[in-house]
């Protein structure tokens, strides 16, 4: 049985309130003006990424969004809609199944992969108005097929072509990433050609009493990037840009990128991995699909040697990735986030 009890199925009693083991003090609600220009998560176009023509300005637009955002919307990706659209159907499909259906990929304990809910500690622990599916995709050898949904039909292979074109994705990002801070684009893509890709699948239900309750905690990610997809036109991701959280409008076909603590390391703390959450609404359940893209289990994690120089000393440790996830693990119990300790 699972730890945690399922929010959908709570959800669907329709309760007038919120039990108290999901109701924080303070869930400040977002003070963006969403008319406002300047508070709109930029677009980077990959159609322009990739055209010789307008590659460059593309690629300027791409650094600036890194810098002053860490967050941005991909768009024009034309031959991976369909695998995006495919997707979004079978994550819905599978958290409308039967809690007895969905629980035959329940999480074990100890172990994140499966359906189940993200990190839950103790008995006291507050907890998020969400509930997900996580699962290691990529290399395919790391699989544990136990968690990997059969239900709804084509589930599996599905999320093994999305996984793969999210790699592809990732891997051509990182590129224009390093090419933007004037490196070779194999300084930052070669090491996730072969990198580990990680996918989490949440439905925030909608809540009786949405400001009281978070569906993700605000949080920096520890990926190198991030890609995001919204299966539809709900909005719930927030940004915290110079103070305030910002509404990321969910864009059809588009992909949200962020960076993260590994992008932070890699560009020497040019780019910062931004603060996000997930907020939940009143009336419309919510749905979205999380790749988590890190570089390969046989490389390094520490600033591009090129980016140090005279003036720009390294600011952060170079360790190996099995040495980075252990201090990263093991950051929960000595309280020390991992971009401190390594400086
Ligand atoms: C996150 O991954 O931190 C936010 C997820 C979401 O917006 O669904
Ligand atoms: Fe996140």
């Amino acid at each position: 049985s699972l730890p945690v009890p399922s929010v959908r199925e709570l959800a669907i009693q329709q309760p007038e309130a919120v039990p108290p083991r999901y109701i924080r003090d303070e869930v400040a609600q977002p003070t963006a003006n969403v008319s406002d220009p300047l508070l709109r998560v930029p677009l980077i176009d990959m159609a322009n990424l990739v055209d010789p023509q307008y590659q460059m300005m593309e690629i300027h637009k791409l650094h600036v969004a890194c810098r002053d955002w860490g967050i941005f919307q991909l768009i024009n990706l034309g031959e991976y809609d369909e695998s995006m659209r495919t997707m979004k159907k079978k994550v819905q499909d599978f958290f409308n199944l039967s809690l007895e259906e969905k629980k035959l990929y329940a999480q074990k304990p100890g172990s994140l992969e499966g359906y189940g809910q993200a990190f839950v500690l103790s008995e006291e622990q507050k907890l998020e108005w969400c509930d997900m599916i996580f699962l290691k995709t990529l290399p395919t050898h790391i699989r544990k097929l136990e968690f990997w949904p059969e239900h709804p039909p084509m589930y599996r292979e599905t999320l093994h072509d999305y996984s793969v074109a999210m790699r592809k994705i990732a891997v051509s990002v990182m590129g224009f990433i390093a090419i933007g801070l004037g490196l070779d684009a194999k300084v930052f893509s070669e090491a996730f050609v072969d990198g580990k890709y990680d996918v989490r699948m949440n439905c925030y239900p909608a809540c009786p009493e949405p400001e009281r309750v978070i569906g993700i905690a605000s949080h920096a990610d520890n990926s190198g990037i991030t890609l995001l997809v919204d299966c539809d036109d709900t909005p719930g991701l927030q940004v915290l840009k110079d103070g305030q959280w910002v509404f990321v409008e969910p864009i059809a076909d588009a992909i949200v990128i962020n960076t993260g603590n590994i992008m932070e390391i890699m560009s020497n703390g040019i780019y910062k991995g931004p603060f996000h959450r997930a907020v939940v609404n009143k009336w419309k359940e919510r749905f979205s699909i999380v790749t988590f893209c890190y570089p390969s289990t046989n490389s390094c994690i520490g600033p591009a040697k090129e980016l140090i120089k005279t003036g720009c000393p390294s600011l952060y440790k170079t360790l190996t990735v099995e040495d980075y996830f252990y201090r990263f693990f093991n950051q929960k119990f000595d309280g020390v986030p991992i971009l401190h300790a390594l400086k």
